[in-house]
C-alpha cells in the first residue's frame, strides 16, 4: 500500500463508506453526570424568578400605558424598550449550531489544498475534542470538555497534547466568525462533525458548555500514556467513569488519523483508510501479525505484510488482555456493533465535567451531514 493511496481525498472516502444507520439506534442512555450541580436552577428558583419577571412586566405595562398619556415620556419608554431588545443576549438555535458544524465540515477538507497528513484535518480535530474531555476525573470533578482548559499554560503544553495547537489554531478561525459559542461546545462539535463527515455514526451533542479559565486547568497525567499497559488503561478511563468495553469502544477512534514522530514520538497510521471511520483498526488486529518495530523511536508495533501500519502498546493490549479482548473481536465482527457502542461512548465522553443542568436541552441533537443537507436541498428543488 503506498502512501498515495493513503492520500485519497476525504469526500470520496466518505461517500464510499456512507451507511445509513437506524436513527433509533442513536438513542443515548442518558446519564445523570457526578457533576449534577447542587446550585441554583432548581424549579423553585426557575420559578420565583419568572414570577418576579412576571411582577416587573405588568408594573413596566402599566407604566408604559401611563407615561405613554405623555407621549415624551412614551417615546423613552418605548426606545428603553427597544434598547432592551437589542441588549438581550442572542440565544443560538439548533441552526446555529448547525452553521458551525458546517463550517468546521467545510475546513477539513482544506488540509488538502496544504498537503497536510491524509487531505483532512478531521483526525486531529477528533484528537482535540477527546483530549479536552478526557481530563475528567470523576471523584473530584475537575476536568472534562466544560471549560475548554486546554486554551491555557501548562495545560496546552503538556506532552500528550503536543501538536494540538494545530487543531486549536483551526478552531480559532471559526469562533472568530461565530464568537457567541463556547470553546467547549466548538470543540466539542468539532469532534462530532470529525467522526461523522468521515463517515462514522451520528454523535447526539448537546451544547450549554461555558468558558472557564486558567485556575480550572488540569494537572499533567490525566490522559493516557501509550507506553503502557492494560492496568494503565483501567485506571485512566476508570478515573473518567469508563469500563472495559467503553475502553476498547473507544479505542476504535484510532481507526482514523495517525501518529507523528514530531508529536508524540510514535511514527505512522493505524489502518489503510485513516480519513474514514470503519472498524478496520479492529480487524487489523487480529487479522494481521504484528512485531516490533525496529527503529530508532519508542516502542511500536508493525503489520507484517507492508511494515506500513503501525500499533501502539496500548491499542497491541486490547487483543492480550482478556478482558478487552471479547469486545474488540465483537466490533471487528460487527462493524454496526461497533457504531452503536462508540456513538454512545463518544456521545458521554463529550459531555464529561459539564453540570447537566448547564445544558440547553435534554434531548440530545443529531446534527445533519454536508452530504445530508446537499440530499435534502436537492430533493427541496425538484
Ligand atoms: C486508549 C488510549 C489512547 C492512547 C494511549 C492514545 C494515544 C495516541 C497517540 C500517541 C497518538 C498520536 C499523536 C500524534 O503523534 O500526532 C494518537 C492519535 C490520535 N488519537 Fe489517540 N490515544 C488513545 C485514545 C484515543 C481516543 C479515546 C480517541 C478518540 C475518541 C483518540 C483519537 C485519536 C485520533 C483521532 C488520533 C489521530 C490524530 C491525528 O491524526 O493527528 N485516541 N493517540
Amino acid at each position: 500500500m503506498s502512501l498515495s493511496m493513503l492520500r485519497a481525498p476525504l469526500r470520496r472516502a466518505a461517500v464510499a463508506g456512507t451507511r445509513t444507520i437506524p436513527r433509533a439506534q442513536f438513542r443515548p442512555s442518558f446519564r445523570h453526570y457526578a457533576t449534577e450541580s447542587t446550585q441554583g436552577g432548581t424549579k423553585s428558583n426557575k420559578n420565583l424568578f419568572i414570577g418576579l419577571g412576571a411582577v416587573a412586566g405588568i408594573g413596566g405595562i402599566a407604566y408604559y400605558y401611563y407615561s405613554d398619556a405623555r407621549s415624551e415620556a412614551g417615546t423613552a419608554v418605548k426606545s428603553a424598550v427597544q434598547t432592551a431588545k437589542a441588549n438581550t443576549p442572542f440565544k443560538p438555535t439548533k441552526e446555529d449550531y448547525q452553521k458551525v458544524y458546517n463550517k468546521i465540515a467545510e475546513m477539513f477538507d482544506t488540509a488538502a489544498d496544504v498537503e497536510y497528513d491524509d487531505g483532512s484535518y478531521a483526525p486531529i480535530i477528533l484528537r482535540l475534542a477527546w483530549h479536552s474531555s478526557g481530563t475528567y476525573d470523576k471523584d473530584s470533578k475537575t476536568g472534562g470538555s466544560n471549560y475548554a482548559t486546554m486554551r491555557f499554560e501548562p495545560e496546552s503544553l503538556h506532552g500528550a497534547n503536543n501538536g494540538l495547537n494545530i487543531a486549536r489554531d483551526l478552531m480559532e478561525k471559526i469562533k472568530k466568525e461565530f464568537d457567541w459559542i463556547s470553546y467547549g461546545d466548538l470543540w466539542t462539535l468539532g469532534g462530532v462533525a470529525a467522526i461523522q463527515e468521515m463517515a462514522g455514526p451520528k454523535i447526539p451533542w448537546r451544547p450549554g458548555r461555558i468558558d472557564g479559565y486558567a485556575k480550572d486547568a488540569t494537572p499533567d497525567g490525566r490522559l493516557p500514556d501509550a507506553t503502557q499497559g492494560g492496568d494503565h488503561l483501567r485506571k485512566i478511563f476508570g478515573r473518567m467513569g469508563f469500563n472495559d468495553q467503553e475502553i476498547v469502544a473507544l479505542s476504535g477512534a484510532h481507526a482514523v488519523g495517525r501518529c507523528h514522530s514530531d508529536r508524540s514520538g510514535f511514527q505512522g497510521p493505524w489502518t489503510f483508510s485513516p480519513t474514514t471511520v470503519t472498524n478496520d483498526y479492529f480487524k487489523l488486529l487480529f487479522d494481521e501479525t504484528w512485531t516490533w518495530k525496529k527503529w530508532n523511536g519508542p516502542k511500536q508495533l508493525e503489520d507484517k505484510t507492508t511494515k506500513s501500519l503501525m500499533m501502539l502498546p496500548t491499542d497491541y493490549v486490547l487483543v492480550q488482555d482478556k478482558g478487552f479482548k471479547k469486545y474488540a473481536k465483537a466490533y471487528a465482527q460487527d462493524l454496526d456493533l461497533f457504531f452503536r457502542d462508540f456513538s454512545n461512548v463518544v456521545s458521554r465522553l463529550f459531555e464529561l465535567g459539564v453540570p447537566e443542568q448547564q445544558f440547553v436541552t435534554s434531548e440530545p441533537w443529531i446534527m445533519k451531514t454536508i452530504e445530508e443537507q446537499q440530499e435534502q436541498s436537492k430533493k427541496e428543488q425538484k
